[in-house]
């Protein structure tokens, strides 16, 4: 019989506890398809795929992942039916609501990617709440993407730049890569090191665009609610096997 436990514990021993990635980001996908094939309606693939969060949020704390960033919602996905919006939010109002001690518990500090202040009121108060409860955590920086766009985050961070330039805070000859980088949602992070998509598509979807410069991919078919712990072990032990180079040789 196969004994799931004893597979997981295999897995995780062959993982190189000093080269775990600092950073991995995940496009959370294929919810949709997960509800069609059981015939159920697609918000019961994300609330499947909630489950997935709060199981992988937990595996990457307590393995040492100092990142961990979460594609919850994009610019674009406003272009959904009302229905499948409102599911969303109420999902991620929920999962606020019921992780929080949790997340509190184990150190965990919660940061956004995008911008919050065109959600609903009542998901962007839960998530203001989230973020100012856990400011001052540092065992692990959960990111979670929401009403984000690699584009929107570049176009943002430009207008930004422009205006400190304006301002004279900056110099346009001091602009390097990090000054970039710096006016990004993700400021004063490390670039991911990893970037896991489920479900079998192989595109960005406009994901961390800058910040993925040298990120190592691992794509599988597995949609999102099915993603567990072993999966996640999987990419990561992939990963410690490959050689990153960084344009070097
Ligand atoms: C993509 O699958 C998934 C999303 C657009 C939403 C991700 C949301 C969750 C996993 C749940 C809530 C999140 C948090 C942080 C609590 P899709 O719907 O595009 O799948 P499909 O391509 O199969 O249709």
């Amino acid at each position: 019989m196969y004994n799931r436990r004893a597979e997981i514990e295999k897995l995780k021993k062959r993982i190189d506890m000093n080269r775990l990635p600092v950073h991995v980001g995940i496009i959370m996908d294929g919810n949709g398809r997960w509800a069609k094939k059981r015939l159920l309606p697609r918000l019961a693939g994300h609330r499947e795929g909630m489950e997935r969060v709060k199981e992988i949020v937990e595996v990457s704390s307590n393995l040492g992942i100092k990142y961990l960033t979460l594609y919850a919602f994009s610019t674009e996905n406003w272009k959904r039916p009302k229905e499948e919006i409102d599911g969303l939010m109420k999902l991620l109002v929920y999962y606020l609501i019921t992780e929080l001690d949790t997340l509190i518990k184990n150190n965990v500090k919660i940061h956004i990617l995008g911008d919050i202040t065109e959600l609903p009121d009542r998901p962007r108060i839960e998530v203001e709440n989230a973020v100012e409860r856990t400011k001052n955590n540092n065992h692990m920086t959960l990111n979670i993407a929401l009403n984000y766009g690699g584009r929107d985050e570049i176009v943002k961070g430009i207008k930004d730049i422009v205006n400190d330039v304006k301002l004279g805070n900056i110099e346009v000859d001091d602009i390097d890569e990090k000054t970039i980088s710096n006016y990004l949602y993700t400021r004063f992070q490390p670039d991911p090191d990893l970037l896991i998509r489920p479900s079998g598509e192989l595109r960005l979807s406009n994901f961390m665009l800058y910040q993925i410069a040298y990120t190592e991919f691992w794509f599988s078919n597995t949609y999102w609610p099915d993603f567990r712990e072993e999966h996640f072990y999987r990419a990561i032990i992939d990963y410690q096997k490959r050689d990153r180079r960084y344009g070097g040789i």
